[in-house]
């Protein structure tokens, strides 16, 4: 699948946007573990989110999906999985593989965890070497990479782990595995990284704890079902952030977008280069703040960006990349090596794609120099990663020329409906499936 873009035009409007992809793959997790049947609203049913739940059904857990993002999950407790019968596919999600991974090494049976191309080509070492402290046994192919081959019926000691990079995949591996250690597991972040896991955990009735810079948990408590309402996912909400920013004459409400801290980098950075954004109506919902974000264009500029708004925006960067590339003068990240292992190298993606449409900029080992410039058109490839596709998509609101982004199937894995979504808001938008 393609999508083809006519340049030019605005975007205005109102939208909601599909449900928090990290809050989706949880709100799954916990409710298989839990005691008692939870509802889940506003899911994302995205396919990465989707191959968590099937994995979960593939070890015995009944989860029922009523469509309009309801899902139903009949928890089994902790010690109520079964083994599965052939490995669990994850398809495209780190998050999935990684989450699961900490569980699955406290389990009695034996598992694999496998995934797509760009899943088997990522790094687990980073879950495997904690998760071996702990006294898990895996095995993974050369490099760390997947498949995982997890043993079962080890047991689990509690450990302290200072996370060697901001990643909150890792640490969540670690306290969930930490659900079936012994005693207290406990986790130290180079800087602080997103906090679902901890807050669903709370919300679940575990105790989980945060003194100073350390995060803790007990091992053997239960986890008691609850209802989760998803909020809008700000990592697609970004997208449109920043289309709404570049394109003169946008003015674009979005509803009910998930806003937690330790997530609104973006809002931070682009209100930093200029944006004009506004949070509305802010609540909390489920132990998660949520407002509607009102956004209109405002002309932007180059800005070095801080060090530590990186982890608060780490999936954020393709649509930004975009802002600075429209913005007047210069923007340099730093710091930011982690982009090169996300579901594509998204340092050298965006910046083939930027050097395609005429933009200047500097590849560096942890981040990129871009130069804002007048984009002109071309052929855009996305090297299978979603959030590359919906970055070039929406750089077309500014180009002088069409833009074709090449294989945009990986689209659906965090934001399904993207295309008509953003033609209703006024992109100039078609999908082109290629000939079988
Ligand atoms: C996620 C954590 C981040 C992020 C990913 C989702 C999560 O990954 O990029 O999309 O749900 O915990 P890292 O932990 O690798 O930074």
């Amino acid at each position: 699948m393609e999508f083809r873009l006519s340049p030019g035009g605005s975007i205005n409007g109102e939208a909601r946007v599909p449900g928090d992809k990290s809050m989706s793959h949880r709100s799954i997790m916990l409710g298989a573990l839990a005691e008692g049947t939870s509802r889940v609203t506003g899911f994302l049913e995205g396919e990465d989110a989707l191959a968590t739940l099937a994995a979960f059904r593939a070890m015995g857990v009944d989860i029922q999906r009523h469509g309009a993002g309801e899902v139903v999950v009949n928890g089994v407790g902790l010690h109520g999985l079964k083994a599965p019968a052939q490995p669990l596919d994850l398809g495209n999600a780190g998050t999935g593989m990684r989450l699961m991974a900490g569980l699955l090494a406290g389990q009695p049976f034996d598992s694999t965890l496998t995934g797509d191309a760009s899943l088997c080509s990522r790094p687990m070492g980073r879950v495997i070497t904690p998760l071996e402290l702990m006294g898990a046994h895996i095995e993974s192919s050369e490099g760390g990479r997947p498949p995982l081959h997890i043993s079962g019926g080890r047991r689990l000691q509690g450990i302290h782990y200072d996370l060697p990079m901001a990643s909150a995949q890792v640490k969540s591996c670690v306290l969930l595995a930490g659900l079936y250690a012994e005693g207290r597991t406990s986790v130290t972040e180079p800087a602080p990284t997103r906090d679902h896991t901890e807050r669903m955990l709370r919300g679940f009735g575990y105790e989980v704890l945060r003194e100073g810079e350390v995060i803790s948990l007990e091992g053997g408590g239960t986890l008691k079902a609850c209802n989760i309402d998803v909020p809008g996912d700000i990592s697609s909400a970004a997208f449109f952030l920043v289309a709404a920013s570049i394109a003169p004459g946008s003015d674009v409400l979005l509803n009910h977008v998930g806003i937690n801290p330790t997530r609104v980098g973006v809002i931070n950075i682009l209100q930093a280069m200029g944006a004009d954004i506004t949070l509305k109506n802010q609540r909390e919902v489920g132990g998660e703040p949520v407002a509607d974000i009102h956004v209109r264009h405002a002309p932007l500029h180059g800005i070095e960006i801080p060090e530590d708004q990186v982890p608060l925006a780490i999936d954020e960067f393709p649509a930004l990349f975009i802002a600075a590339a429209c913005a007047e003068g210069r923007t340099v990240l730093r710091g930011a090596e982690e982009l090169r292992v996300k579901e594509s190298d998204r340092i050298a993606a965006m910046a083939e794609g930027l050097t395609t449409l005429g933009i200047t900029n500097e590849v560096l080992e942890d981040g990129i120099v871009i130069d804002g410039g007048t984009l002109g058109g071309g052929k855009i490839r996305t090297f299978m990663d979603h959030r590359i596709a919906m970055a070039f998509a929406i750089a077309a609101l500014r180009a002088q020329e069409e833009i074709l982004v090449l294989d945009c199937d990986h689209v659906a894995t965090s934001f399904p409906g993207f295309d008509a979504l953003a033609r209703g808001l006024g992109l100039q938008i078609t999908v082109q499936r290629e000939e079988a």
